[in-house]
């Protein structure tokens, strides 16, 4: 292996050893492998011993694969599990094994690929799966990724990881190559440049991203307070990608729930007027001293926010949200503007809320940290998407650190 390999084999050590949360460090080592084969797109398959299925678990790459799976001994990740051997394809055409039905459903071109087995002691747990590099698949990238997925094996087996079937979640919102930009011409400047992503019903989904990568202009074309360029937009399979006035204010005013990183409170309204303001004009909103004792601001209904610190505003700003009782909450960087512990208490506070609503979330941040706490997690770069997990063990808010 050359020098820079091997670096990047070291590096990946380390991440695996040091791991909070194996699904984490799994998305920074596939990402870290599939940079220095050459890739891309690169996926962790996990075997479900019951189902006799390899399911993805994650994946980088702008082709979200994580609700895929193949049957034991089908397709090549289905024949590396069940073989234990690793496979290099220079050419899927030319590979009867290769099965292109994933291809065909996410329009995506898989041209080659090198799938190596998760191989412990006693059995194989998985596979990992790059895909498409520009120039051959060599032994040496072989030999790489039998490397990777060696230490894969052992952090597996170490922090123990179980798979759950996740094929039948109802996708709630759906963008299809959605493309925003602004300006003109010769100045036009792309800012989500064709995403597709979905959000499913009662999840919580953690949009991870630099800043200036697009998040917040993605999570306002969501909730309707921005339009796109280019694109699709279906919520409930309803396509709203170019809705009427009289669409959009009814999908505000019920469907959507907003949580920004500055709160935005009416300074004149006390707490729970803020709350009325907007529950009122919902459906069946919750009353609004419910919705101040879930967020643990029982006898604070008449304060003014000038009267409470940043967090407490923000967990006023979090019982509007949900005192709407709204399909979907978006939240902007709740925690942005807060210190580490207040920022905490305000996820504990979301979490707990979630837990008794089943609301379906939104959370955008550009905290790894944040991340370990949901059920999926979307990584934006550069107005693409970058990369994908699902988080079978999310951290409880509480074990957070930054
Ligand atoms: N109204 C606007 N006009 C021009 N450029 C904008 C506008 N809003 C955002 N941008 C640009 O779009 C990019 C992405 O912004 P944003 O979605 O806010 O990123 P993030 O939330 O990830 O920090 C940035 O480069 C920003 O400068
Ligand atoms: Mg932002």
């Amino acid at each position: 292996m050359n020098t820079h390999a091997m670096q990047t084999i070291w590096k990946i050590t380390e991440v695996l050893q040091q791991a909070e949360q194996l699904e984490a460090a799994l998305s920074e080592s596939l990402d870290l492998i599939t940079e220095e084969v050459g890739c891309e797109e690169g996926s962790v398959r996990m075997l479900h011993e019951k189902d006799k299925r390899v399911y993805a678990m994650l994946n980088v790459g702008k082709t979200d694969i994580t609700g895929y799976s193949v049957a034991l001994g089908e397709g090549i990740a289905g024949t590396v599990t069940l073989s234990g051997k690793s496979e290099l394809v220079r050419d899927t055409a030319q590979d009867p094994r290769f099965s292109s039905t994933v291809d065909e459903e996410t329009g995506f071109h898989t041209r080659n690929l090198i799938c190596v087995p998760l191989l412990n002691e006693h059995a194989c747990l998985g596979c990992i799966q790059l895909i498409n590099k520009k120039e051959e698949l060599t032994e040496e990238d072989r030999e790489i990724c039998e490397n990777l997925a060696a230490l894969i094996a052992i952090a597996v087996e170490e922090k123990g990881f179980s798979v759950e079937p996740n094929e039948d979640r109802k996708p709630m919102i759906v963008l299809r190559n959605v493309i925003k930009e602004y300006g003109s011409g010769e100045t036009v400047n792309q800012v989500l440049k064709g995403i597709d992503l979905e959000v499913y019903e009662g999840e919580l989904l953690v949009v991870l991203g630099e800043s200036g990568c697009g998040k917040s202009t993605m999570l306002n074309i969501i909730g309707g307070m921005d339009t796109m360029t280019h694109g699709e937009l279906t919520v409930d399979g309803k396509d709203m990608s170019r809705p009427t006035e009289a669409e959009l204010t009814e999908y505000r005013r019920n469907f959507v729930g907003f949580i920004f990183q500055n709160y935005n409170l009416m300074p004149n309204l006390t707490a729970q007027e803020n709350i009325d303001f907007i529950a009122e004009i919902a459906q069946d909103p919750m009353d609004s001293a419910e919705a101040l004792e879930m967020v643990g601001l029982k006898g604070r209904e008449g304060n003014f926010p000038s009267q409470m610190s940043g967090g407490q505003q923000q967990r006023v700003s979090i019982a509007r949200a949900f005192a709407k009782r709204p399909r979907l909450i978006l939240a902007d960087e709740p925690t942005a503007a807060l210190d580490f512990q207040t920022g905490q208490e305000v996820l504990i506070v979301m979490e707990n809320a979630i837990k008794q609503t089943g609301t379906t979330i939104v959370m955008i941040t550009h905290n790894v940290e944040i991340a370990k706490m949901a059920n999926r997690v979307v990584k934006l770069k550069n107005g693409k998407v970058h990369s994908v997990r699902v988080n079978m063990h999310p951290l409880p808010a509480s074990e957070l650190v930054w």
